[in-house]
């Protein structure tokens, strides 16, 4: 520009002008080149300056997600019929047709034009070149990134993800160190293939064992979701990249989840299910926060500024950005309004309707003005925005290596009757179950994996030197065999839907009791794997998976009786992703290894454990009932349909504005069982070992007034050969006004390996905040003053050690905002 008027003022002197006014009017068209408003640029000028210098328009194009398309579906033509409400979709499609009866969202013109960086990834946002935004890219999930394996067609190379073991089985390791290091090669991956922000990892509370995400979900118990979540967060993000902890809060059902009301009371809202995204968002500062589908007590969590300002920003700190999950909620405004910065995956029309508000006065341009700097904040920290090199090159070899250690941390011997395991004088094995040959490493849904294997238990076993039963092994492999073809045949015709409708898993095959008998006979032990999978958009049901089939009890018993007529032992494998019945059957095993799903290595690592290699030392993170009846929110889940009321939503499905009411309060999981006498099949934090801990020297240390409470307890291996303990600290709190369960967990620890005979002290800190319960009528956490029992337990029904202490004074430790509260008080469940 600076050359052109140089030019310019040159012909005005050729051309023999007046001197002087050609001086002027070179000033003058210099001043205009040179003082044109400067654009600013994100990144080399304040966000402030940036956010200034955006049209209304270009501010609801970036709190507006970019679109998302099915894998393998082509992009949708851009027409309106294809509009569809906001709601309805078990998950949401996005852009892409060619279904018959497929109502799907409106395209995004320009997420049907710019390339996608990383294929298969579950979201982006828009560019803004001008100003310096790039596009960054949100990927699933909890259990190992979710991308196409192959990009363009391109299969010499591939972006094969690591299979890492499922959330449930993480805390089962009671480790946030191991979980931390899970997450530091998670990722790993997920910074090498290309993504800025992952999208997980899952926390809500396993409420019921039905749950169809539980999987994806670590505990029952808010502490150890918390703890989890956070450690898993601190790893991930050590690598440069952003998690978004999810569902925030209270999806604890898939049934009618993008409508469900969830009617919860404030004290079991902020003691169960916000007290884990608590501790979260308060250790680990995750750099984004996803809002749940459902409602809570009448609003979309993602439109309730109580829950996404008040609360989490106000109360806890959060300065990162919240998002939508994928086409919840009904009100973009609301949700900007809410504090809700990010709609996912996203449409034109939403941003539509943003700047019509803005428009109309009924969004404050200063309140879209927060949203677009949290968004900005974070894109400024991106590897997109740092321009990271992508290597597309994580190394998977190392992360086996993580996830073979990792699962085998998890897994719990549930029951081990005369030494059964580790195997010992074992050299043939009879195998069976399908899932021993074809190993479910996670569930389904946007918590699945496309991982480039998953080595199953006979792999495991044959590389670890033992010798399979061959008949046994040739007649499970052609089963699964021929149902690995119809399956891939109907995923192929259902094309990116399989992901969300997945096809039924093969039924356990039919051996006849001749050949069990034969190979119990013929061989040193029988191993049997009992498989479940379960995900997004589906609850698990009471019978046929929560209780075994008939055609599994059948098969127990016949095995049980073989093995045994044969004086051989009879070892269970779970390969798992929730709780299932065991009390009825588990008499007939000898032993019994909850190998949860294990990612996918699992074969190894459940061998591993199995031959003693690795020494059991996971316990349960949830309770396992004896019966789905004595499950406290049994009779008050999923909740109540209301179908009169029902509309047409993606896929012409029905959706069904729905209901459910927390009865239970805050008596979930093991807080109901121990409180009220209810005895499960295994207890919250139960876990055998191959060795014996010996508890000793509780110590409680607390000085009258101080604030705190110190606990040291020795742990002692008494055993012959090493191993780890987890170290339980419950507390028993005095009653006052408030109902108080038997106990809660409030502190744990786990020993590092320790050797036959030795011991290790570990010491825990409460505070008074850990003491406190929620006093909902002073909206006030309140630890009451009296006599409390610190209780050790190798277990919640296995109390070892106990100590008293007592706190002098009530003290109100916080006192935070009445929010929250159901339109009608909740008539709870009260001891
Ligand atoms: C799930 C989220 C997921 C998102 C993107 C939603 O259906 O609930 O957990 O992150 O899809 O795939």
């Amino acid at each position: 520009m600076v050359k052109k008027t140089v030019g310019l003022s040159k012909r005005l002197h050729m051309k023999k002008t007046n001197p002087r006014l050609a001086a002027a009017l070179t000033l003058i068209l210099f001043l205009f080149q040179h003082c044109k408003p400067h654009t600013p640029t994100l990144g080399q000028d304040p966000i402030t300056d940036v956010v200034a210098a955006m049209t209304l328009e270009e501010k609801a194009k970036l709190v507006v997600g970019m679109g998302f398309r099915i894998p393998g579906m082509p992009p949708a033509k851009k027409d309106t019929q294809n509009q569809a409400q906001d709601t309805g979709a078990s998950k949401g499609p996005g852009q892409g047709q060619g279904l018959p009866g497929v109502s799907l969202p409106a395209s995004d013109p320009e997420g049907d034009s710019i390339a996608e960086k990383v294929p298969g990834a579950a979201g982006r946002t828009h560019p803004i070149p001008r100003l310096g935004i790039p596009s960054i890219t949100l990927s699933d999930g909890p259990a190992g990134i979710r991308i196409s394996p192959i990009r363009n067609g391109d299969s010499s190379k591939t972006y094969y993800a690591t299979a890492f073991p499922v959330a449930t089985l993480l805390a089962s390791s009671w480790d946030t160190n191991l979980v931390r290091t899970v997450g530091a090669a998670f990722g790993d991956e997920v910074l090498q293939y290309g993504a800025d922000v992952l999208l997980g990892p899952g926390m809500n509370i396993q409420r019921n064992p039905l749950g169809g995400r539980n999987f994806e979900y670590y505990s029952e118990d808010p502490l150890i979701s918390g703890s989890m979540a956070a450690a898993m967060v601190q790893g991930l993000q050590s690598n440069g990249v952003g998690t978004s902890i999810k569902h925030f809060a209270a999806n604890n059902q898939e049934t009618d989840r993008m409508t469900v009301n969830t009617l919860a009371s404030p004290r079991a809202l902020r003691e169960i299910y916000l007290k884990n995204f608590e501790i979260a968002v308060k250790k680990a500062q995750p750099w984004t926060v996803m809002s749940s589908y459902n409602l809570l007590n009448g609003t979309y969590t993602s439109q309730n500024k109580d829950l996404l300002t008040t609360i989490l920003r106000d109360e806890w700190g959060f300065n990162g950005l919240v998002m939508t999950d994928w086409f919840g909620g009904d009100d973009p405004v609301a949700q900007m309004k809410a504090g809700n910065d990010l709609i996912m995956p996203g449409s034109p029309d939403k941003s539509q309707k943003i700047v019509e508000a803005v428009k109309n006065g009924t969004l404050d341009q200063a309140q879209l003005d927060k949203n677009v700097t949290h968004i900005l904040e974070l894109i400024i920290n991106s590897p997109e925005f740092k321009k990271t090199a992508i290597t597309g090159k994580p190394d998977l070899t190392d992360h086996a290596h993580i996830v073979r250690q990792a699962a085998a941390q998890g897994m719990i011997l549930l029951k081990n009757d005369d030494n059964t395991l580790p195997l010992k004088n074992v050299h043939r094995i009879a195998l069976l179950g399908n899932t021993s040959y074809n190993l479910i490493a996670g569930g389904t849904g946007s918590g699945s994996v496309n991982t480039a294997y998953a080595v199953p238990l006979s792999q495991g076993l044959a590389d670890a030197g033992f010798q399979l039963d061959s008949p046994v092994t040739t007649a499970y492999t052609q089963y699964l065999n021929a149902a690995k073809e119809r399956i891939a045949k109907e995923n192929a015709a259902k094309g990116g839907l399989a992901l969300l409708f997945p096809s039924t898993p093969p039924a356990e095959l039919t051996l006849a009791p001749g050949k069990i008998n034969d190979c119990a006979h013929q061989n040193d032990v029988v191993i049997l794997t009992i498989g479940r999978n379960a995900g997004e958009g589906k609850d698990r049901e009471p019978e046929n998976d929560f209780n075994l089939s008939k055609q599994e009890k059948d098969l127990i018993n016949t095995v049980a009786k073989a093995a045994h007529g044969s004086h051989k032992k009879f070892v269970v494998v779970l390969n798992i992703g929730g709780p299932i019945e065991i009390a009825s059957w588990r008499n007939q095993a000898d032993a019994i290894l909850l190998a949860w799903q294990p990612g996918l290595e699992g074969g190894h690592s459940m061998a591993d454990v199995l031959t003693g290699k690795t020494n059991p030392s996971g316990h349960l993170a949830t309770t396992f009932p004896a019966n789905y009846k004595d499950v406290p929110s049994a009779g008050n889940f999923p909740g109540t349909e209301f179908k009169d009321k029902a509309t047409k939503g993606f896929f012409g499905m029905p959706v069904i504005p729905a209901e459910v009411t927390y009865k239970e309060g805050i008596y979930v999981g093991y807080r109901y069982y121990t409180t009220f006498g209810v005895h499960p099949a295994y207890p919250f934090g139960y876990g055998l070992s191959y060795t014996q801990f010996v508890y000793s020297g509780l110590t409680v240390d607390h000085a009258t007034g101080s604030n705190t409470v110190d606990i040291s307890l020795d742990i002692t291996n008494h055993g012959a050969v090493a191993g780890r303990e987890v170290a339980q600290i419950y507390l028993s709190a005095p009653k006052s006004t408030l109902d108080k369960p038997a106990e809660e967990l409030k502190a744990f620890g786990k020993t590092k390996e320790l050797q036959p005979g030795e011991k290790q002290t570990l010491h825990f800190s409460l505070t008074a905040g850990d003491l406190a319960s929620f006093d909902p009528g002073a909206s006030a956490w309140i630890a009451d003053a009296g006599s409390y029992t610190v209780k050790a337990g190798a277990s919640s029904e296995d109390i070892r050690e106990t100590a008293d202490f007592s706190w002098a004074q009530t003290t109100i430790v916080e006192k935070v905002h009445s929010v929250l509260a159901p339109q009608s008080p909740i008539d709870e469940l009260k001891k």
